[in-house]
């Protein structure tokens, strides 16, 4: 049956690795007959949660930008793929941005059941995407119904479009979406 799927890039910069690694998956889940959107941060204004909980009682945000928009189609998505460059071993700020201003869903009917998270990494090796690994799985465990699925990490990624000519990351990031 075909899922809606929500692809979430989160890196800023031109010529992205996690975003190439994204596109890829994007393809995937839409060449097996998915219902896919992509959006990146990039052109997003984003601002930080104030914490005033307002939103567990309303189900909206009291901040006017672009989360709101995005969270709400976070809420009702089946699938939910996010792209993250790694910085400093974590989830990148952008992204946790995101995140913390998805808290309108937990009170809520959210639909999705799936998540996937592909990093970006200069270096390589399963320590350098823990951190961030487990961040992720921390909000998804908030969210009782979901499930953190996988978790494709691209290590020796360092430059603007290494990830371009790296056909196994590529290939992986298509099959991951292929089999969401
Ligand atoms: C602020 C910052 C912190 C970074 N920290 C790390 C790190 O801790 N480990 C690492 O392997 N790469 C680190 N990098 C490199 C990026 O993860 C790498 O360039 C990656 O390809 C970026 O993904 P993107 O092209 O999707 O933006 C860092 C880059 C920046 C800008």
């Amino acid at each position: 049956m075909a899922k809606k799927v929500l692809v979430i890039s989160s890196s800023l910069r031109n010529n992205s690795n996690s975003e190439t690694l994204a596109k890829q998956a994007a393809k995937g889940a839409q060449d097996a007959g998915h219902d896919v959107e992509f959006i990146s941060l990039k052109d997003k204004t984003l601002n930080f949660c104030k914490g005033c909980l307002a939103c567990q009682k309303t189900m909206k945000c009291v901040i006017k930008d672009d989360a709101s928009e995005i969270c709400e189609k976070v809420g009702n998505s089946d699938v939910l793929i996010f792209a993250n460059p790694i910085y400093y071993y974590e989830l990148c700020g952008q992204l946790k941005t995101l995140l913390d201003r998805c808290n309108p869903l937990y009170p809520s009917d959210y639909k999705f059941r799936e998540v996937y998270l592909i990093t970006a990494s200069a270096e390589d090796g399963d320590e350098v995407y823990q951190t961030a690994k487990g961040g992720m799985q921390g909000w998804v465990d908030c969210f009782e119904k979901a499930k953190l699925v996988k978790v494709l990490s691209g290590g020796g990624l360092s430059d603007p479009a290494d990830a371009e000519s790296n056909q196994a990351y590529l290939q992986a990031a298509y099959e991951l979406g292929k089999n969401v």
